[in-house]
């Protein structure tokens, strides 16, 4: 089994690298691989819903969400990380999760996910919500651990000095390879996944009146 994560900032070693690193070195000890992606320092264009990735893929190549959504479909679990800009998520991050989920939905669902939020000191909270957005409109189950997941440093590296941050990770890491199991398991033993509905997308609208 295989988490995949994603390294929301741009810097590729910096503190939000350093806080998956301590969740990917903990899966590794719980027997299951990981890999972090990278978003990288280039741009990452935002979605316009154009509606063009109804044929399963994103419109825009020029990055590499697309990549990103082609091995979310073979992956079994997810940790998305983030700094923390302005109290609220790398726009970085919202750009190409925005797309990622838009245009691929399907490659992330019934599967578990956790969000990460890295900082200096504030805004951890509010960017941890907004990350876990994406996982209830999307049906996948969420990991948690002892404390919110978040941690903090300000200069590259500075992360692994919060103990308490790194602890966090740490039981992250064990709490989702514990699902991710138990759902193996599942899976093993016959359990179907949900037959869930889907058409009443109302808008809120009601054409009776
Ligand atoms: C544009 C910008 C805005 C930031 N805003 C905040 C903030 O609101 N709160 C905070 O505690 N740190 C803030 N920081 C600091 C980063 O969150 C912090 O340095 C973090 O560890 C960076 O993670 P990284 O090394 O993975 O990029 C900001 C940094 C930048 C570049």
């Amino acid at each position: 089994m295989k988490v995949l994560m994603l390294n929301g900032s741009c810097k590729k070693e910096g503190n939000t690298y350093n806080a998956l690193l301590e969740i990917g070195k903990q899966l590794e000890k719980e027997g299951i691989d990981y890999e972090i992606f990278q978003t990288g320092s280039e741009p990452v264009r935002d979605c316009i819903g154009c509606g063009g990735c109804a044929s399963g893929k994103c419109v825009y190549t020029d990055d590499s969400v697309n990549e990103f959504v082609e091995k979310a479909r073979t992956a079994d679990g997810f940790v998305f990380g983030t700094p923390v800009y302005y109290a609220h998520p790398s726009g970085r991050v919202l750009s190409f999760l925005d797309r990622a989920f838009y245009s691929g939905s399907g490659a992330f669902k019934f599967k578990p996910g956790a969000s990460v939020a890295v900082a200096r000191r504030g805004g951890t909270s509010a960017s941890f919500d907004v990350m876990n957005k994406y996982f209830g409109i999307s049906q996948m189950p969420v990991a948690g651990s002892t404390y919110w997941n978040i941690a903090h440093g300000r200069t590259p590296g500075e992360v692994v000095k919060d103990a308490e941050g790194m602890q966090t990770m740490r039981n992250l890491a064990k709490n989702l390879a514990w699902m991710m199991k138990c759902f193996e398991a599942g899976k093993n033993a016959g359990i179907e996944l949900p037959d869930t509905e889907s058409g009443n997308r109302t808008n809120f609208v009601r054409e009776d009146l």
